[in-house]
C-alpha cells in the first residue's frame, strides 16, 4: 500500500540518499592508496568517454593516468574540476580530437604525455592555460604540423617529444618553440623532416639535446650557428645525409654526435667539421675493418692527445688483430665493441696498448668462449674496472679468463651459454664487487670458483642449472650482500654450504626443488638476513609438525614462501613463523593450504602486508582471531580464497589497515561491522564476488557508497548477483527497511483507520453508541429501573412523535382517532406529557421505553428534525437490536425511495416493515380510506410488540457476524429490561 504518506517518507529518504553520496568510490578510477586522493589511475576501461572517466575525481588529484582505454575525444573543460592536477598522462588511448578548451584550467600541470595516440591536429589555444608545463610527450602520433602560436603560453617548457609523427616543416617547428626560454631538449626522431632550414627563426639558446633520428634529412641547410648550442645531436638514421652537408656548420660546443647510419664519411667529416672528434660517436659509421680504424685513429691522433669513450657499436665489425687501437689517442674511459661480430676478443689483445681503458664493452657479439689469459704478464689492464660481455655465446670461460684485468670491479658475464666455468677462471679477481652469471648453464660451483673474490657484494647466479651448494663455496664471500641463487635446480645445500656468508641481507633462493626449510643453515644468517625468497620451491608440509626454521632470523623483513610447485604447502605449520617480530612482508599465494591455523602468525607484530592470495584449498575458513597480532598490518591480499563468510571477529585487530582485497571470493555478503572494525580502511576491493542484491547486503550498499573515508574498488561497476545487469550500489533497499516500514505502516494504518474506519463506524455505530450513552446515563441517574418497570406494563400504548410543522394533523386528526372515538388508547405527546426541566433527551429516552410503540409521523419536515431522527433512530434501535417491534410508520406525504435514501436507517425500516401511508386528499373515497388508515393504525399498536425473530439478511449487517461488538451488546443486554 503505497499511501501518500508512505510516498512522502520514501522520497524523504531517497533525497537523503542522494544528498549523502559522498563516498570515494569511482566509476573508472582507482586512487592510490598511499597518495591521499592524490594519484589516480584509469586504466583499461570500457568507457568511451572521457566525462565518464574523470567527472567523477575529487579536486585533490595531483597525478593522473588514463592510459589504455578507448577513448578518441577530449571535449572542453574534461579537467576543469582538476585545478591541481600536475602530472597528466593520457597515452595509449585512441585519442582522435582534442579540442580547444580541453585542457583549460590546469595551471599547475607540469607533465602531459599524450603519446601513442592519433592525433593528427592540434588547436592553436590548446596549452594556452598550462604556463607551468615543463614535460610535453606528443610522441607516437599523426601530427604533421603545428598551428602557429600552439606554444605561446607554454613558457616554462623544458621537454618537448614529437618523436613518430609526420611533420615536415622544420622552420615551422622552430617558430613555434623558439620563445621557449626553458626549453632544454625536444625530440623530432621519426618525423618526416627534410631539412633544418629555418628562415629567420633560432632555436632557444638553453636548448641542449637536439634529436632529429629518422627523418628524410638529405641536407641540413640551417645556418652556420644555428646549432652552436646544442650538446646532444643525434641525426643518425638520415641515410641521405652526407658529408658536405656539414660545411661550415658550427658544432663546436657539441659534446655528443650520432652519425649512426647516414652516408657520412667519418673520416671525411672530421676534417671538415669544428666538432671536438672526441664527441662523436663512431656507432653505426661503417668502420667494419682494422683499416677504417685505423685510418680513424690517425686522424684522431692529430687531433686530440687522448680520448675518453670510443663507441663503435653496429659497424659490422667481425676481426680485431693485435694492438688493433695502437695509432689512436690515449683512450681513457670505454670502449664500446657491442653489435658487432667479434667471435673472440682474445685477452682482449687488440687494445694492448691501450692500458689505460676502464670500461670494455662487446655485448651482442658473437663470442664463443673466453680464453685463458694468464701467460701474457706485460698487459696488464690495471685501470680496467668493468668488462661486459653480456648478449654472447660464451659457452667456456676458461682459468684465469680475467687475468689481465685483476682490478675489475664489475663483470658482466650473464645471458650467455656459460655451461662451463674453470675453478679458476675468476682468480685473482680481489676487487670484483658485483658478478653476474645469471642466465646462463652453468650447473656446479666449487669451493674455488669464487675463492678469491672476497669483496664480492653482489652474486647473481639466477638461471643456471645448479642443483647442488657444494659444501664451503661462498666460504670467502665475507662481504656479500646479495645472493641469487633463484631459478636453479637446487635440491639441497650440503653442510656448510652457505657457511662463511657473514654479511648476507638478501637471499633469493626461489625456483628451485628444495623439499624442506632446513632450519640448520638459516640460523647463520641471524643477523643479517632481510630478505629471503624461498616461493616457487617443492616444501610441503604433510602433517603439523612443530617446527620454526626461522626463529633466529630476528632482521628478516621480506619472506616468500608463495606458490610451492605441484602440491603447495598443504598443511602450515603454526608454529612456523616463530620468531620472526621483524617480518614487515610475508607471502603465502598459491599453495594448497588446507587450514591456516589461527596462532600461525602471532608472532609477525611488525607485519605491514600478507598476501594470502589463492593460498588455500577450495573453500578457505578464516578462523576467528587469525589475525589478532598483526598491529602494524597496512595491507592484506585475501584474493581468491574461496572464502565464504567473513566476520568482524576474523578481523580482529587489525587497527592500521588501509587496504584490503577480498575480491574474487564466494561469499554472497560481508557483515559491515567486519568492515567497521576496519578504522583506518582506505581501499577496499570487492570485485567478483557473489554479492546478492538483497536485504542482507542492504547495510553493505550502504557503507560502500557512503563512507568518505573508504575507497570500493569500480564500486559502481559491480554487478549483482543473479541479476548482473543490476547495480550493487543502487539495488532496491526499499523493501529492506521494514522495520522502519513497520512503524510507518502502523502509522498510515493509524491513519487510514482514523479517516475512513472510525467515520464508517461513526456512521454506523452513531446510534448505537448514542443509545448507549443515554441508556448508561439514565442507568446512573436512577431513572433506569423505573423506566424498565414502567416498561413492563407500558405507561402509553404509543408514543408519537412528530414535527412541530405536523402538530395540526396530530391533534385534530390522530388524538381524536385513537385516544377517543371509543378506542381508550393511551397517547405520549411530548408538549403534553414530557416532564417539564427535564432534558429532552432523557425524556426522548423515557418516551420511548415506556410507551409500546413509537409512532412516527413521517413528513419531509419530519425528516429533517434532528429530535425526530433521534426518535426513530431509538425506536429502530428497539426495532433491530432488541428485536421488538416497536416502530410504526405514518407518512403523511407520498416520499419517494430516493427521497429516503439519505435517511438510511429509516429506510431500513421501511423495507423491514410495512407502513402506513395517510390517504391522499384526492383519491376517490377519502373518508374511507381514512377509516381504513385509522383501523390498521389502531391494530398495529395493540399488536404484541415481541418480534417473530426472522434472521433476514438485513439483519446479518449487525448481529451476528459481528463478535466484537456482540460483547458490546451483552453488556447493554445484561443491565437492561429483559
Ligand atoms: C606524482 O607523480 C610524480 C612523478 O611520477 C611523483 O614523483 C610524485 O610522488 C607523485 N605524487 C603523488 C602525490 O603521488
Ligand atoms: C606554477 O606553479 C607554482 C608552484 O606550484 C605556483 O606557485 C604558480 O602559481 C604556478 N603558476 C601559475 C601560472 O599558476
Ligand atoms: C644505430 O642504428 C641502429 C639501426 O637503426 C640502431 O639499432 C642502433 O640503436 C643505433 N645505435 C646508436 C648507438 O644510435
Amino acid at each position: 500500500m503505497a499511501s501518500p504518506t508512505h510516498q512522502l517518507w520514501l522520497l524523504m529518504f531517497a533525497l537523503g540518499a542522494v544528498e549523502l553520496i559522498c563516498g570515494y568510490s569511482f566509476h573508472n578510477c582507482i586512487a592510490d592508496p598511499n597518495s591521499n586522493w592524490k594519484s589516480f589511475s584509469c586504466k583499461s576501461r570500457k568507457d568511451r568517454l572521457m566525462s565518464l572517466i574523470v567527472n567523477d575525481l575529487p579536486r585533490s588529484v595531483v597525478n593522473l593516468t588514463i592510459t589504455f582505454n578507448p577513448l578518441m575525444h577530449v571535449p572542453n573543460n574534461s579537467f576543469v574540476h582538476l585545478p591541481n592536477l600536475q602530472n597528466l598522462r593520457l597515452d595509449h588511448n585512441q585519442l582522435r580530437h582534442v579540442d580547444s578548451s580541453a585542457f583549460r584550467n590546469l595551471h599547475q600541470l607540469q607533465s602531459l604525455n599524450m603519446s601513442l595516440n592519433e592525433i593528427s591536429e592540434l588547436n592553436a589555444s590548446l596549452f594556452e592555460d598550462l604556463q607551468n608545463l615543463t614535460f610535453l610527450s606528443l610522441a607516437n602520433n599523426k601530427l604533421n604540423k603545428f598551428p602557429e602560436g600552439i606554444f605561446f603560453g607554454v613558457h616554462n617548457a623544458n621537454t618537448l617529444l614529437f618523436r613518430n609523427n609526420c611533420l615536415t616543416n622544420f622552420s615551422e617547428v622552430v617558430k613555434s618553440i623558439s620563445h621557449l626560454m626553458k626549453l632544454e631538449v625536444l625530440d623530432l626522431c621519426s618525423n618526416k623532416l627534410t631539412s633544418l632550414s629555418h628562415s629567420n627563426v633560432s632555436l632557444p639558446q638553453s636548448l641542449s639535446v637536439l634529436y632529429l633520428c629518422r627523418n628524410n634529412l638529405h641536407t641540413l641547410g640551417c645556418s652556420s650557428s644555428f646549432l652552436s648550442f646544442i650538446k646532444l645531436l643525434d641525426l643518425s638514421n638520415n641515410i641521405k645525409l652526407r658529408t658536405v652537408n656539414f660545411r661550415e656548420v658550427n658544432l663546436s660546443h657539441v659534446k655528443s654526435l650520432h652519425l649512426n647510419s647516414t652516408s657520412v664519411n667519418i673520416v671525411d667529416f672530421l676534417k671538415i667539421s669544428n666538432i671536438n672528434a672526441g664527441c662523436v660517436d663512431f656507432s653505426g659509421t661503417g668502420l667494419n675493418n682494422s683499416n677504417s680504424i685505423n685510418e680513424l685513429c690517425r686522424l684522431l691522433k692529430t687531433k686530440l692527445k687522448s680520448i675518453k669513450n670510443v663507441q663503435l657499436r653496429h659497424n659490422g665489425i667481425w676481426n680485431l688483430h693485435n694492438f688493433n687501437f695502437s695509432y689512436c689517442p690515449k683512450i681513457t674511459g670505454a670502449l664500446d665493441l657491442s653489435f658487432n661480430k667479434l667471435k673472440s676478443v682474445k685477452c682482449p689483445s687488440f687494445i694492448y696498448n691501450q692500458l689505460g681503458i676502464t670500461k670494455f664493452t662487446a655485448e651482442h657479439n658473437l663470442l664463443m668462449s673466453l680464453p685463458s689469459c694468464k701467460k701474457q704478464k706485460d698487459f696488464q689492464f690495471k685501470s680496467m674496472e668493468e668488462i661486459s660481455y653480456r648478449f654472447n655465446r660464451i659457452l667456456t670461460v676458461n682459468a684465469h679468463a680475467f687475468g689481465q684485468t685483476p682490478n675489475i670491479r664489475v663483470l658482466k658475464l650473464n645471458i650467455n651459454n656459460v655451461a662451463f666455468l674453470h675453478r679458476q677462471a675468476l682468480k685473482g679477481l680481489k676487487k670484483l664487487k658485483i658478478l653476474r652469471l645469471d642466465n646462463n648453464l652453468l650447473t656446479d660451483l666449487f669451493k674455488e670458483t669464487f675463492e678469491t673474490n672476497v669483496q664480492l657484494q653482489i652474486l647473481n647466479l639466477r638461471n643456471n642449472r645448479i642443483s647442488v651448494i657444494f659444501k664451503e663455496t661462498f666460504f670467502n664471500l665475507k662481504y656479500l650482500n646479495t645472493l641469487d641463487l633463484g631459478c636453479n635446480k637446487i635440491t639441497h645445500f650440503q653442510p656448510s654450504g652457505l657457511d662463511g656468508l657473514k654479511s648476507l641481507s638478501k637471499l633469493y633462493l626461489d625456483g628451485n626443488n628444495l623439499k624442506q626449510i632446513d632450519s640448520s643453515f638459516y640460523h647463520i644468517f641471524q643477523d643479517t638476513l632481510t630478505v629471503l625468497d624461498l616461493a616457487s620451491n617443492q616444501i610441503r608440509f604433510l602433517r603439523e609438525e612443530n617446527i620454526s626454521p626461522f626463529v633466529n632470523l630476528s632482521k628478516l623483513i621480506d619472506l616468500k614462501l608463495n606458490s610451492q610447485r605441484d602440491h603447495g604447502l598443504a598443511v602450515l605449520p603454526r608454529t612456523l613463523f616463530r620468531g620472526l617480530h621483524s617480518l614487515k612482508s610475508l607471502y603465502l599465494t598459491n599453495n594448497n593450504i588446507v587450514y591456516l591455523p589461527p596462532e600461525a602468525f602471532d608472532d609477525l607484530t611488525n607485519l605491514t602486508f600478507l598476501t594470502l592470495e589463492n593460498c588455500c584449498v577450495g573453500v578457505a575458513q578464516l578462523e576467528p582471531g587469525v589475525f589478532k597480532n598483526l598491529r602494524n598490518l597496512t595491507r592484506l591480499i585475501l584474493e581468491n580464497m574461496g572464502i565464504q563468510n567473513l566476520s568482524k571477529e576474523v578481523f580482529g585487530n587489525l587497527t592500521q589497515l588501509r587496504i584490503l582485497q577480498i575480491n574474487r571470493n564466494v561469499m554472497q555478503s560481508i557483515p559491515v561491522n567486519a568492515l567497521q572494525s576496519l578504522p583506518r580502511l582506505q581501499y577496499l576491493d570487492i570485485r567478483n564476488i557473489p554479492l546478492s542484491c538483497t536485504c542482507k547486503n542492504k547495510f553493505l550498499q550502504n557503507y560502500t557508497v557512503n563512507n568518505p573515508d573508504v575507497q570500493v574498488v569500480y564500486l559502481y561497476k559491480l554487478p549483482c548477483q543473479p541479476d548482473k545487469s543490476l547495480k550493487f550500489y543502487n539495488f532496491d533497499t526499499k523493501v529492506c527497511y521494514i522495520d522502519l516500514g513497520k512503524y510507518m505502516c502502523f502509522i498510515n494504518v493509524a491513519a487510514v483507520f482514523l479517516f475512513t474506519v472510525i467515520p464508517l463506524l461513526y456512521v454506523k455505530l452513531y446510534w448505537k453508541i448514542k443509545y448507549s450513552y443515554y441508556v448508561f446515563r439514565s442507568w446512573f441517574s436512577e431513572h433506569w429501573s423505573r423506566i424498565r418497570d414502567k416498561e413492563e406494563n407500558c405507561k402509553y400504548d404509543a408514543f408519537i412523535s412528530y414535527n412541530f410543522s405536523d402538530e395540526e394533523w396530530v391533534l385534530n386528526e390522530l388524538l381524536p382517532n385513537l385516544e377517543g372515538n371509543g378506542s381508550s388508547l393511551k397517547l405520549c405527546l411530548h408538549h403534553r406529557d414530557f416532564e417539564l426541566g427535564r432534558n429532552i433527551v432523557d425524556n426522548i429516552v423515557t418516551a420511548v421505553y415506556s410507551s409500546r410503540k413509537t409512532i412516527c409521523v413521517v413528513s419531509r419536515n419530519f425528516l429533517q428534525s434532528e429530535w425526530c431522527s433521534l426518535e426513530i433512530q431509538l425506536a429502530s434501535y428497539r426495532l433491530f437490536d432488541e428485536h421488538r417491534d416497536v416502530l410504526l410508520l405514518v407518512f403523511l406525504e407520498p416520499i419517494s425511495e430516493r427521497q429516503l435514501s439519505s435517511y438510511h436507517r429509516m429506510r431500513k425500516v421501511m423495507l423491514k416493515k410495512t407502513y402506513l401511508q395517510w390517504p391522499d386528499s384526492d383519491c376517490s373515497d377519502p373518508l374511507q380510506a381514512q377509516e381504513l388508515f385509522w383501523n390498521q393504525l389502531r391494530r398495529a399498536i395493540k399488536a404484541g410488540s415481541r418480534l417473530e425473530t426472522e434472521q433476514d439478511d438485513n439483519d446479518k449487517d449487525f448481529a451476528p457476524e459481528s463478535k466484537a461488538t456482540e460483547h458490546c451488546d451483552n453488556l447493554l443486554t445484561n443491565e437492561s429490561y429483559y
